[in-house]
């Protein structure tokens, strides 16, 4: 999504601000610019496509000491050099970046328009700007705090007026903005991602509140001009964790890290003594999660279906009824809430929109709601009601990898205490921790097997369209698959239960389909070894995942990727790794912009 840089310091503002928005690329973006200012000399550049477009119209030259930059996603208006930010007022004097949607923009523009003003794009945005221009009173926080209550929607936005020189005000209301703190300069980020490289000191910013800064400090208030006291925090991630370090892509490096960020998931959370888990950062008291009746997770995307796996484990080892709900559609349907309910948001960014407001019905009707999140600070660990951190470290690539697997390592801590509180033996959950533990191990050896599946990528990378298939628990692992297949190789591949593609997906199945089917050494094998014949039968091609040893598999299928035998319930972790490294070498071959593909964002905070 939108990505915003600010800058008041003593370097070149324009280097800051390109390499903030290099940084910020992640989040996916079509058009990308900055105002720079040297005294109240602005200068304007912007350009649709990558940073490196804006960098040529930068040269060699280095811009102002203080300024604002953007990485525009387009929402409204298509992605060209007018629609980018930043947008100015009518003279000029106001410039503005702006993430989020102004809903009730084009009322607001119908005014503007009516006295013969003319806009220059067909953004929610450029209205900002004019509204701040309009109100403007020789006071730039004035003149926002004004314009703010107008706005209907979602906003962070940075505003520069050329009669301010060297200040920046900052304000947020459901899109990210944090403040870094250096010596004689500052910064303003929608992500720190973009001022990691100067700062570690950050004050993130409520919904409500806004920010003014200077090269030599910064005032933090409200709408009424109320100043509030906000906390300096430390930022956790270390400048090295979002480089590639080697690697020829972010998401290549983060499918290795599986090794190391899944450990960290779960230390420090295992108790081998009484053979359970502990999240201590949930909050509760062990007899409030005695009286848990009912357990709901919402999310989407990939962090859904590692909440799929979760429900699944809760409910098979604590015995307790356990869903997984898409947050977008939680929230529209009226849920139910329930005083003995335990409602969880998983969540990689902690910004995503849909999950943010599922999260806030269910507060609303009174429910609890406890956050997994990765992104220390972010929306969903501040307004959640207790919660534990991932702690995979930054995720860059827009295909969640790592991520997916950290998720997946605490919601199995979660599964495992509820259940050692109710039926579960030490005995039984000893098992589960020691296979936790020797998880990295497994995941090193399948990372040892890349060239085999990049083989295997080259010799299927031109099919068209694949079906994903497992059952129980690694069912969600095919849907998950077939997600990262058609995200990064833009691939036609869909998700299935192995036993639902008689009612109907094998209607599809011939020789142009292949079908990826994932098969541990579970209960339910043999089944789904039925429906590996039931595709064979039918000229489809067959790749499958199967656990070491299992020779009969390699019988069926055209090829076979071996993985390492674990618990059966421990399958999904392992299972996930193939298809990631499947996916991530089909993009490649394509030559697909694999870290950030078409159309896709990082964290999506528009509904
Ligand atoms: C897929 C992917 C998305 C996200 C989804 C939720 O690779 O990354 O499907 O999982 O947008 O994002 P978070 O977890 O940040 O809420």
């Amino acid at each position: 999504m939108c990505g915003i840089v600010g800058y008041c310091g003593y370097r070149p503002a324009s280097v800051v601000l390109l390499e903030g928005l290099k940084r910020l690329e992640y989040r996916g973006y079509d058009s990308a610019g900055i105002c720079v200012g040297t005294g109240n000399k602005f200068e304007l550049l912007k350009k649709r496509g990558k940073i490196r477009e804006l960098n040529e119209l930068v040269g060699k030259r280095t811009l102002g000491d203080f300024g604002i930059g953007h990485t525009r996603w387009a929402t409204h208006g298509e992605a060209n050099d007018r629609n980018a930010h930043p947008h100015t007022s009518a003279s000029g004097d106001v410039v503005l970046v702006h993430n989020g949607i102004i809903e009730n923009y084009a009322e607001l523009k119908k005014e503007f328009e009516s006295s013969g003003q003319i806009f220059q794009s067909e953004t929610d945005t450029e209205v900002i700007a004019f509204m701040i221009e309009d109100a403007y009173k020789g006071n730039l926080e004035n003149a926002v705090r004004e314009v703010l209550p107008l706005l209907k929607g979602t906003y962070g936005i940075a505003v520069i007026h050329k009669n301010e020189p060297g200040k920046i005000v900052g304000a947020r209301n459901g899109s990210p903005l944090v403040l870094g703190i250096g010596e004689h300069e500052m910064f303003l980020a929608s992500d720190v991602t973009a001022i990691l490289a100067y700062t570690k000191d950050a004050v993130y910013l409520n919904d409500g509140e806004l920010v003014s800064i200077t090269k030599d400090g910064y005032r933090t208030f409200d709408i009424n001009d109320t100043i509030i006291q906000k906390q300096v925090e430390q930022i956790s991630w270390e400048l090295e964790q979002i480089e590639k370090r080697g690697f020829k892509h972010f998401m290549q490096k983060e499918i290795h890290e599986q090794v190391e960020s899944i450990s960290r998931a779960f230390q420090g959370r295992l108790n081998k003594e009484s053979a359970t888990g502990h999240l201590g950062g949930l909050n509760m008291l062990p007899n409030e999660l005695l009286g848990v009746r009912r357990v709901i997770i919402m999310a989407a995307g990939t962090s859904y279906h590692a909440g799929m796996i979760g429900a699944y484990l809760i409910e098979k080892l604590a015995r307790i009824p356990a869903s997984a709900e898409l947050s977008s559609e939680i929230r529209y349907k009226n849920p139910v809430v329930e005083h003995d309910s335990l409602y969880f948001v998983v969540s990689q960014s902690g910004e995503t929109a849909d999950t943010l407001q599922a999260m806030r019905e269910i507060q609303r009707k009174g429910g609890k709601v406890l956050g997994l999140c990765n992104v220390v600070g972010s929306t969903i660990a501040r307004e959640s009601d207790g919660g534990v951190y991932l702690h995979s470290g930054p995720e860059i690539a827009v295909a969640s990898t790592k991520a997916f697997t950290s998720q997946l390592a605490v919601l199995y801590v979660l599964a495992l205490s509820l259940a050692r509180m109710r039926h579960l033996s030490i005995e039984d959950g000893l098992k589960i921790i020691n296979a936790l533990e020797v998880l990295p191990e497994k995941i090193s050896s399948i990372l040892k097997q890349t060239a085999h599946i990049e083989a295997l990528a080259e010799k299927y990378h031109r099919y068209e369209n694949f079906l994903f298939l497992g059952r129980g628990m690694n069912y969600p692992v095919a849907m998950e698959g077939a997600l990262k297949l058609k995200e990064i190789s833009y691939i036609h591949a869909e998700g299935y239960s192995a036993a639902e593609i008689k009612h109907g997906p094998i209607a599809l199945i011939n020789e142009n389909t292949p079908s990826f089917f994932l098969v541990p050494d579970d209960l339910l094998r043999d089944k789904v070894i039925t429906n590996m014949k039931e595709v064979k039968a039918r000229k489809g091609k067959l790749i499958a995942v199967a656990v070491e040893g299992d020779l009969e598999i390699a019988g069926i299928a055209d090829d076979v990727i071996y993985i390492p035998h674990t618990e059966e319930i421990m399958y999904p972790f392992l299972m996930v790794l193939p298809t990631q490294l499947f996916a991530y070498y089909c993009a490649i071959k394509l030559g697909r912009d694999v870290d950030q593909p078409r159309n896709l964002a990082k964290s999506v905070t528009v509904e």
